[in-house]
């Protein structure tokens, strides 16, 4: 489609809308922005549907086989625009230090002036859309509203899937708070001049935020957490300082619930980095030997959790979908997520097969004759092997309602939230760092959480592969200086008489032939069945140099061929290996060092020292 420059005036804010801070705003983002139109998005079925065909028209979406998948559209976005840009992710708080070390910071004054400049025009030859939207069930106490401004139709439809978005949200915000989230692609079009399927700004981009004023940025990507703002930018960054200041927690955390064969149930929480298995294990279906086992799903990414007056952890999910890696999911490794996908569904970067339905590596054992790839190349089984060329980009992801979710939890919405009885870390290491533990107590799990390491994935730029520190799995996501964060978990902890169960677990633990150590995906049940009895206290173990760890015989087996030998290969920590774990982490103390809690010090010193009287590699103790 050419900009042919027809401007409608219908910038008028309709009389529904009666937010004072939006009314001011929206006229100066106009002013700014000098869009050709506005819309004002009511988050209906038929919206949906309308956008997409248009996007369908303009070239961005192909609508997939109607038979195969219904309601379903795919889009392939530009190479330069195809995950999170870390590097241009941007803190700024009035003051350096509030952010830390492990944040970009630019001072406001400076980065609002570049925004203003970047942000000038940028909307010419498109619509501007007006997105209203809350994180968390609509009118709840502890639902926060947010409107995102966004001149891209694709983050208007991906928001009706994530949030709660529409017309209905006006209604509950009235004179109140919201976050503005400004968002554009950075690429206005000149009169005359034609659009392109996935406008970006290949070599700007800014995610910027300003936690004093609650306020996001975001310039020149169209693509997932640069641009729905819902997500990381608001539910983790802007809301983890909330947190601070309020006294709760804003985490980078799946929410599960595990029904044991009594029927009782238990809700566990758990932080892995991006790409390391958070949807794969809210939606886990346990091995059917488990019998009598089940789980649910409360959430797969964020969990907004909060003290309750009974001195227990109550969770919710503040997402309404799932923005799920598609590489790798199939019916064998998540047939929740598979199910959860069938239809109403927005794919991202994924092949494109004849008969218009999607694939992507590790979907089908057997691969598809050809297809069209995520670049819009021809592609076949033979191409891949000698070029080594994907169907799927390996960030690839589908968008999808979490109502679709075959094990989604009843109460999923519950504005209450669920008590939490566990908390899981876990990062994807390759070596050291063995299958399961438990830390002796709240602060020990607090430094463990903080410590943990983490090969990087492709959900962000950056170098694949590479170990780096991703305490709780919030490295790119925690709003304000990591060391006030450690200190703020610790404080939770304090005012709990009986604060939940810590945990680390590694479920990628590699063999000398570089192949997978454990099983994963389902058989997790096995580890979790473990954890869930710990935090009830009714499962053994013992005590190692690192916490406390589960025998052969502590863990349920039943159906599994997985043998003693195994078992304590998977376990086995190496004293030396592990010396250099711990020395590692000085990395993040130096880095952090003025804030640093006093109780990582000592945990230090302690870890060390218990090292020093093991033996070189800790055999787990046999059966008594
Ligand atoms: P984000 O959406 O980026 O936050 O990722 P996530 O943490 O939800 O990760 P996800 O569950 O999508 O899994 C990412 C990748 O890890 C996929 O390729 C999975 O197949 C793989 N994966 C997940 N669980 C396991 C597991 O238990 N074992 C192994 N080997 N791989 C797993
Ligand atoms: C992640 O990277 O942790 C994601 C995907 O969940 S994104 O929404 O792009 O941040
Ligand atoms: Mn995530």
């Amino acid at each position: 489609m050419v900009n042919e420059a027809i401007k409608t005036d219908n910038l008028q804010i309709p009389d529904y809308v009666k937010n004072t801070k939006f009314k001011k705003w929206f006229t100066k983002m106009v002013d700014l922005c000098e869009p050709d139109n506005v819309y004002w998005c009511d988050g209906s079925e038929e919206e949906w549907k309308r956008l997409c065909e248009q996007m369908v028209d303009s070239g961005t979406f192909v609508r997939l086989n109607p038979e195969k998948r219904p309601n379903s559209y795919l889009a392939c976005s530009d190479p330069s625009d195809v995950a999170r840009v870390e590097d241009r992710t941007f803190i700024c708080s009035i003051r350096k230090q509030d952010a830390g070390p492990t944040n970009n910071w630019i001072d406001p004054k400076e980065m609002r002036a570049k925004l203003n400049t970047l942000f000038k025009g940028c909307m010419h030859g498109r619509t501007m859309y007006v997105v209203p939207f809350s994180m968390g069930p609509l009118g709840s106490k502890i639902a926060q509203i947010g409107i995102e401004i966004s001149d891209s139709p694709y983050v208007a439809v991906n928001m009706k899937i994530m949030t709660r978005m529409g017309r209905k949200v006006w209604d509950v915000l009235g004179d109140e708070e919201f976050v503005p989230c400004m968002h554009t692609v950075g690429m206005p079009l000149a009169l005359g001049q034609a659009d392109i399927p996935w406008p970006c700004n290949p070599t700007e981009k800014y995610i910027v935020h300003f936690p004093e004023d609650r306020e996001i940025w975001s310039y020149g990507s169209g693509y997932g957490g640069n641009a729905l703002l819902g997500k990381k930018c608001f539910a983790l960054r802007i809301a983890s300082t909330m947190a601070r200041d309020e006294g709760w927690l804003a985490e980078h955390m799946l929410i599960l619930g595990v029904t044991d064969p009594n029927g009782k149930k238990t809700y566990v929480a758990a932080a892995f980095p991006s790409a390391c298995g958070k949807t794969n294990f809210a939606m886990l279906i346990p091995p059917k030997e488990m019998e009598g086992y089940t789980i649910s799903t409360i959430g797969d990414d964020i969990a907004w959790i909060k003290p309750g007056e009974d001195g227990k952890l109550y969770a919710i999910n503040p997402e309404a979908g799932y923005f799920g890696v598609a590489p790798g999911t199939s019916y064998k490794s998540n047939p929740n997520a598979m199910e959860s996908i069938k239809a109403n569904t927005i794919f991202t970067n994924v092949g494109l097969t004849p008969d218009g339905d999607v694939w992507w590596e590790d979907m089908t054992d057997e691969l598809p004759e050809e297809l069209i790839d995520w670049q819009g190349q021809k592609w076949t089984p033979q191409i891949a092997k000698e070029t080594g060329r994907k169907a799927a980009h390996p960030n690839a992801r589908f968008t999808a309602p979490a109502a679709q979710c075959p094990s989604i939890d009843p109460e999923w919405e519950n504005p209450q939230g669920v008590a939490i009885s566990a908390f899981i870390f876990g990062g994807r290491r390759a070596s050291n760092v063995p299958l399961v533990y438990q830390a002796v107590n709240w602060n020990y799990g607090v430094y463990l959480a903080a410590t943990i390491g983490s090969e990087m994935t492709a959900a962000a730029f950056g170098k694949i592969g590479e170990v780096r520190r991703d305490p709780f799995a919030m490295l790119p996501f925690c709003g304000y200086h990591m060391g006030d964060y450690f200190n703020h978990w610790l404080q939770v902890g304090r005012s709990l008489p009986n604060p939940p169960r810590v945990f680390g677990v590694n479920w990628f633990r590699k063999d000398a032939n570089g192949k997978f150590m454990w099983p994963g995906f389902g058989e997790n049940m096995r580890v979790l069945k473990w954890i869930v009895e710990r935090a009830r206290g009714k499962a053994s173990s013992v005590e190692s140099p690192i916490g406390w760890m589960p025998r052969y015989e502590d863990i349920d087996w039943t159906g599994l061929d997985f043998s003693r030998e195994q078992f304590q290969e998977l376990m086995t920590v190496d004293r030396e290996a592990w010396k250099q774990e711990i020395l590692s982490h000085e990395e993040l103390f130096e880095r952090l060092y003025d804030r640093i809690p006093k109780e990582f010090v000592l945990m230090r010193e302690l870890l060390l020292s218990s090292l020093w009287r093991s033996p070189e590699k800790w055999e787990l103790a046999p059966e008594r």
